[in-house]
């Protein structure tokens, strides 16, 4: 069913309907579309564009349409154009002629834009929402396990000392800023479109403030055609997504080798791993694998924005309505994401002694034998060489700089003294690091706290 049909002799062949048609996808905004149309019908009534009388008859319409749709008595039209045309042909079918003064002063340029607008802006929300659990769940583990030492690691090779609960933190400030770029998002995306029509605005007397005031918008777009062609807020959104899962994708990495038998520092709980169907031995992190994996499509998803708006003069061209599911795509991956991740984190069983043992190998502490040596007045370069030197000493003589007798650190630089094994413990080394932002355990407990406080 088309809207346009007057100047048109034929009907629409079967296929060119199909190819045209957006209504497999966009009649997820059916609710947005009828508060949309009820906020436009209460504002034509308002400013006598029609009757008083004809706005309470499409509002009643309406919201009875709404009612049908949500308890399943009306199914949409699969043959329609799109949600708008076929919530318009609902209404002129339930309530006759003053269905047909809806559309009055507006054009489905304005009412797409503003139906995806309405719809997009409670998805950030809920996403938001997730980010801030996920966020919850990462301070409470840190608080748990802010002086369980692990490896740092620079080129995945070990590097220094740090503790399980700083690492985890460092996901909770990536997901701090994804929260931080939602609301700029949304911030952006708050700005009504409504009203301006096809490009050109209207020569009605309508007041965008009432339709405005009425969905909850900050503000009214300035311009008729940048209000009907903008579809930056997708893109926007599309890319703090993106952005969202190349910090789960990269979180996901981690726990994947985590649970490995060559690092074992956790393991995920039996409902959120799955088996091979050949090696009974198998547990594998198909959570966490799936999610980086999804990175890939909201990648995509934002590539495709990018395409489909890069060359298309103003104002409205139907290429914009491949917006609609590449951003719904990339909304439902990243929710399904978090839905996922989240208690799988949750539910993770920590090793602690595993990662001891993993920070004990690797001369992790050859930084802090340095550091020794420059706090008790040797030039940095000079300690480091000394330090790389004991470092080849021990492969040698196959042990590590815990154990490594006195008189050969002696050897290597003689103001070397028994106290500089203190200064090497792994929980020392770790306990010393309180510069602000460090891994010390007394920095991790503030910082859990902070984060929690951010969220809460
Ligand atoms: N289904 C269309 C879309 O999603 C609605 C706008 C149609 N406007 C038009 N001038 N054909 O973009």
């Amino acid at each position: 069913m088309q809207l346009w049909k007057g100047r048109f002799k034929k009907e629409l062949s079967k296929t060119t309907n199909d190819f045209n048609s957006s209504i497999s996808f966009d009649s997820r905004m059916y609710r947005e579309d009828i508060e949309g149309s009820i906020a436009h019908a209460t504002m034509l009534g308002e400013c006598g564009i029609i009757k008083k009388s004809e706005a309470e008859h499409i509002v009643e319409g309406l919201r009875g349409i709404l009612a049908d749709i949500d308890s399943g008595a009306l199914n949409f039209d699969m043959e329609a154009e799109d949600i708008h045309t076929f919530i318009e042909g609902e209404l002129t079918k339930r309530i006759g002629d003053d269905g047909k003064r809806l559309h009055t002063s507006r054009s489905r340029n304005d009412q797409v834009a503003l139906d995806n607008k309405l719809y997009l802006k409670k998805q950030v929300v809920y996403i938001r929402g997730q980010v801030e659990e996920l966020i919850g769940v990462i301070a409470d583990k840190a608080d748990q396990y802010a002086d369980t030492v692990m490896p740092g690691y620079t080129h995945l090779q070990r590097a220094q000392p740090i503790t399980f609960g700083h690492h985890l933190l460092a996901y909770a400030e990536m997901l701090l800023r994804d929260i931080s770029r939602l609301d700029d998002c949304l911030k952006r995306m708050d700005e009504m479109p409504l009203g301006s029509c096809a490009l050109a605005g209207t020569t009605y007397p309508i007041d965008r403030t009432i339709t405005q005031k009425l969905l909850g918008f900050d503000r009214i777009t300035n311009n008729s055609l940048d209000g009907v062609s903008d579809r930056d807020y997708c893109i926007e959104f599309a890319s703090v997504l993106s952005i969202i899962m190349v910090h789960l994708s990269r979180f996901s990495e981690e726990i994947i080798m985590w649970c490995s038998w060559e690092f074992k520092f956790i393991e995920l709980d039996d409902a959120f791993s799955t088996g091979s169907s050949i090696m009974p031995q198998k547990k594998n992190p198909d959570i966490a694998e799936l999610v980086r994996g999804k990175s890939g499509r909201v990648f995509g998803d934002t590539m495709t924005l990018l395409t489909v708006m890069k060359g298309i003069a103003l104002a409205y061209n139907k290429d914009m309505q491949e917006d609609k599911e590449a951003i719904f795509d990339a909304v439902d991956t990243v929710k399904m994401c978090l839905t996922a991740f989240t208690p799988m984190l949750d539910t993770m069983r920590v090793i602690p002694e595993n990662m001891r043992k993993a920070a004990a190998g690797g001369f992790i502490n050859a930084t802090d034998v340095a550091d020794w040596l420059t706090k008790n007045g040797v030039p940095f370069r000079d300690a480091y060489k000394a330090t790389g030197e004991l470092v080849a000493r021990c492969i040698e003589l196959g042990t590590d700089l815990e154990s490594l007798p006195l008189d050969e650190y002696k050897k290597v630089c003689d103001v070397f003294t028994d106290d500089v094994y203190n200064a090497i413990s792994l929980e020392y080394c770790v306990s010393q690091r309180t510069a602000f932002g460090g891994p010390a355990p007394e920095n991790v407990k503030a910082q859990a706290k902070r984060v929690k406080d951010i969220i809460d």
